[in-house]
């Protein structure tokens, strides 16, 4: 892709897992992504990497718990490159347990990481990022089948990724004249670092091995194994080119037949 033609792309939690395989794929694309996760030192080190692979990348720390780190973040982005043309809102976290037993705290820094921040970085991009000035642009949030079903013993997530598909469908209404589509990626199983996490967690509740975890989920799932990153980015990457200026307003699964709607 000709310099002038780049796209600039802006990854959430691009330091792990499905935000890092989105990044790649991205830049391979020919967009310059700037990245984003609240531990410094991985950020640093992502975009080192990614830069000796041969990317145009680089980042910089966020929270995306925070108006003022989301802010500066945005900022930080236009600074180095230009405005946003791609934003892929992936930070989240997991979180739930018996319902009875959720605490203030846990209900709302699930609701603050998964959802919350996907307006709050949409309304930066928009801005400060400049989106909204454009004919054309990207906005693509990675929810999950559990924002279209519900978890058992994960009710604050299930909530607040139903509430990223509702995000989704209201803004890629409302922008849908613009040339700027919107669209919700919905992954079921993905091995990644949080996914080890939420199998640890179902241990401890049911008493029983990660293994036999892994084993139990992996049958519910008509493929009969997890998704991989790529897979999952790889659907980013359709929905971020040209070719998918009419796909809006959708939450699409990538989820191996875990999920039918
Ligand atoms: N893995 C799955 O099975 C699965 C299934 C469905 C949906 N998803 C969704 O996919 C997305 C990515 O998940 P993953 O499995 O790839 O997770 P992961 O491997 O745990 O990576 C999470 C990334 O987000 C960053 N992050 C977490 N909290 C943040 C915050 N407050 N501000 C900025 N960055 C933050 C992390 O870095 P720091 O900790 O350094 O901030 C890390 O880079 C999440 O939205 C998740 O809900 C995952």
């Amino acid at each position: 892709m000709p310099q002038q033609d780049q796209r600039v792309a802006l990854v959430t939690g691009a330091t792990s897992g499905i935000g890092l395989a989105v990044t790649r794929l991205l830049a391979v694309q020919g967009h310059q992504v700037f990245i984003g996760a609240r531990t410094t030192e991985n950020v640093v080190g992502t975009v080192k990497r990614l830069r000796e692979e041969g990317m145009d990348v680089d980042g910089a720390t966020l929270d995306v718990c925070s108006d003022d780190s989301v802010e500066a973040f945005v900022q930080a982005a236009v600074d180095r490159f230009s405005t946003i043309d791609v934003l892929v809102n992936n930070a989240g976290r997991s979180g739930g347990g018996v319902t009875a037993d959720i605490t203030d705290e846990l209900w709302e820094a699930v609701i603050d990481t998964n959802l919350n921040s996907v307006f709050r970085m949409t309304r930066a991009s928009l801005n400060a990022g400049g989106m909204r000035h454009k004919q054309r642009g990207r906005i693509i949030n990675i929810a999950s089948t559990a924002g279209k079903q519900g978890v058992v013993l994960g009710a604050p997530y299930s909530a607040s990724k139903h509430g990223v598909v509702g995000f989704t469908k209201a803004l890629g209404n409302e922008l849908a004249p613009t040339g700027i589509t919107v669209n919700a990626v919905c992954p079921g199983y993905v091995e990644t670092q949080m996914a080890q996490r939420v199998r640890q967690g179902y241990a401890e509740v049911w008493n029983t091995s990660e293994d036999a975890v892994l084993e139990k989920f992996s049958a519910k799932i008509p493929l009969g194994r997890y998704s991989t990153p790529d897979e999952v980015a790889g659907l980013v990457g359709y929905l971020a080119s040209d070719t998918a200026a009419s796909i809006t307003s959708q939450a699409l699964n990538v989820c191996g037949g875990l999920g039918n709607f």
